[in-house]
């Protein structure tokens, strides 16, 4: 098959490349380098069965050229993360709903199947834990633009659907909840790259808040294996939106404890108030937990790899960074 992966310069876009390749397809990427890097995509550089743009979405011929010869896209391009999306929230609106608009308009004129990246953020301050697909969603005020990355991706769900139902385009939504492994920039705010950093030096690790909201981490490797298996059964998933990630809940406050444990640091805590690590008035959720029967059902998928391993994968990553920096 051949496949298109927008973003795939990026953390999750590059461990999809690495997995489709592996099993014999052919792989596109267009990426803008604007949060993804050179140097996450230069083991595939000379693949036969590779090839890059680096370019915008907001480039009609290119990506009309690079839909015109897949079967299928991955929508994974995006602006990420809550510090950029706090920072840029003009970019961040404009990136996620006029980029995925013209993904769209691309893939309805070659018939692709396409898969969006949605995100966990759109359910938003809901209680009813864990989050379900068919829930309702509960934002906060548009006055606070952090809820603007949650609103931009809602809003590419409902394209994503809309020409689903009306055009017949064979659209499918994940909803990634944290995805964390090798490979992620702790410089967008990604908690786990940040705290690993922060230990390996010895530094304080810095909590936001007062460190007990939980979130639920997913290995990108098990993110993948899910992507795969959503690409390969379009028979059964089109139409669908579809949760991704662990129910393996753990506090921040535990995250900072496990990874300093794991990586043997002798950092300590401490906590920040979000006013002063986002904005004032910043609104955190307290709890993120999916519930993940409805892909399970659909695809046979379930994420194997628990925090420990996830933990070990991110602290070898970053000391071979280091070294290697080291020794360039
Ligand atoms: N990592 C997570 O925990 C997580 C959670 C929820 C949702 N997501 C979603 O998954 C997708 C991938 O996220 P990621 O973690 O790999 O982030 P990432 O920032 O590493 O990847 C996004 C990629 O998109 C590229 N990009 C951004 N704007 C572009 C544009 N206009 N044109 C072309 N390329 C552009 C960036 O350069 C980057 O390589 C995103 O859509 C994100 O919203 C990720």
């Amino acid at each position: 098959m051949h496949i298109l992966i927008t973003g795939g310069a990026g953390f999750i876009g590059t461990h999809l490349t690495r997995r489709l390749l592996a099993r014999g397809d052919t792989v596109s990427i267009l990426d803008n380098l604007s949060t993804g890097n050179l140097d996450n995509i230069r083991e595939f550089t000379g693949h036969p069965l590779y090839s890059f743009a680096i370019d915008t979405l907001d480039n009609p011929l290119v990506l009309d050229r690079l839909a015109s010869q897949a079967d299928a896209i991955f929508h994974l391009a995006a602006a990420v993360g809550v510090q950029l999306v706090v920072e840029r929230p003009t970019e961040t609106i404009e990136t996620n709903v006029l980029g995925t608009h013209a993904v769209l308009r691309a893939a309805r004129r070659y018939r692709c199947r396409t898969i969006i990246a949605s995100t966990s953020e759109v359910y938003g301050k809901g209680i009813k834990i864990p989050f379900s697909e068919e829930d309702d969603l509960l934002l906060g005020s548009s006055a606070r633009s952090r809820w603007s990355y949650a609103a931009s991706k809602l809003l590419d769900e409902f394209l994503g659907l809309a020409a689903y139902r009306e055009f017949g385009l064979p659209v499918t939504i994940v909803r990634f909840f944290n995805t964390v492994g090798p490979g992620q920039t702790g410089r967008y705010g990604m908690v786990v790259p940040r705290f690993v950093r922060q230990a390996i030096h010895g530094e304080p690790i810095t909590v936001y808040g007062d460190g007990e909201q939980s979130r639920c981490f997913c290995h990108v490797q098990d993110t993948v294996r899910a992507l795969e298996f959503l690409l390969d059964r379009p028979d059964s998933t089109v139409g669908e939106i579809y949760n991704i990630g662990t129910n393996h809940e753990v506090t921040i406050n535990e995250l900072a404890h496990e990874v300093i444990a794991r990586s043997a640091s002798s950092s300590s805590l401490r906590h920040v108030p979000y006013s002063e690590a986002y904005a004032p008035g910043f609104e955190d959720m307290r709890r993120r937990v999916p519930d993940i029967t409805k892909i399970r059902q659909a695809v046979g998928w379930q994420p194997s790899r628990t925090l420990n391993e996830i933990l070990d994968d991110v602290i070898t990553y970053e000391r071979q960074r280091l070294d290697s920096v080291a020794v360039a």
